[in-house]
């Protein structure tokens, strides 16, 4: 199956960090953003995945690129280790690109990878999404195989997020899945028909890519993904998964803080360490010797 990951976007709300470099390629731990998204699809058994640039996104080509200079001094300096994961990343799946000429939105970006997809169902990973829990895209592949319709991840938000994402109104047919009959890309707190926020991941079927060309700007002046769904919902049936596990949004400068916390203290590496720093900066331990 393929996948569609678009990072094109300007990335204004981590300014000035994201003026001269994509947000897609901040790290999490010691990792960019985007190579947790690529492992996540391929994870899931993706092999071949579209990433939607644009300009200004050099580095995330040349992060899924070999780096042969690296990997020469890797060799000589017999860093084994290293150069696995080096090597690794350039090696994860077989990685396309096209670039979105200029930010018209989401919808916009999904559209630019039609030619890839034919007439095939899809998968849309946002690039600036981390979802540490791989079981997603595998849900939402079952979801699409009982249903044979798209489905997309929600999660709930309390009521005073619900402006900041795409909304979902639907009822429950089976635990943890809804059948979806109304969408909203980013309602006012008042008028949300749920706390059902859309979440980063989808997989689509390829009516999708019929319906985006005639979709009108939307919220913000842009190609909403959320309002081709819409639309879609009067030619054929829309699910989603509701995701007991937690995704991070990196493109808020709060979740990409806790993202590092959160990853942080689970790896291997850091957490011991990061765990007794944390205690001691929040005043409840001693800080161990560095
Ligand atoms: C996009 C989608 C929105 C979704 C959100 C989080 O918004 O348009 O429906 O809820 O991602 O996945 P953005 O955060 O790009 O403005």
């Amino acid at each position: 199956m393929k996948a569609i990951i678009p990072a094109a976007g300007l990335g204004t709300r981590f300014l000035p960090a994201t003026k001269a470099q994509p947000k897609e390629m901040l790290p999490v731990l010691n990792k960019p953003v985007i190579q947790y998204v690529v492992e996540e699809a391929v994870a899931a058994g993706v092999d071949d995945v579209l990433i939607i640039t644009g300009r200004g996104k050099r580095a995330i080509e040349d992060h899924f690129d070999r780096s042969v200079e690296l990997e020469d001094l890797l060799e000589r300096a017999g860093d084994t280790e290293k150069l696995r994961q080096v090597r690794g990343i350039s090696e994860l799946a077989e990685v396309f690109y096209v670039r979105q000429k200029r930010p018209r939105g989401l919808g916009h970006a999904v559209l630019c990878g039609a030619a890839h997809t034919g007439d095939q169902p899809f998968f849309v990973l946002l690039g600036d999404v981390i979802m540490p829990n791989a079981s997603c895209l595998k849900r939402l592949r079952e979801v699409h195989e009982r249903y044979g319709a798209s489905v997309i991840a929600v999660t709930p938000v309390e009521e005073q997020y619900v402006s900041r994402y795409g909304v979902i109104a639907g009822h429950e047919v089976e635990p943890g899945v809804w059948k979806v009959t109304d969408l909203v890309e980013k309602p006012a707190i008042n008028t949300a028909p749920s706390n059902l926020a859309i979440f980063g991941r989808y997989l689509l079927t390829p009516k999708v890519m019929e319906i985006l060309p005639h979709v009108e700007p939307g919220r913000g002046g842009e190609i909403q993904l959320t309002d081709a769904l819409r639309e879609l919902l009067k030619s054929e049936e829309l699910y989603a998964i509701s995701l007991e596990c937690e995704g991070y949004d990196t493109g808020n400068v709060l979740s990409w803080i806790e993202a590092n916390i959160a990853l942080g203290l689970e790896s291997p590496e850091f957490g011991a360490d990061l765990r007794e720093r944390l205690e001691a900066l929040l005043g409840r331990g001693t800080r161990g010797e560095e």
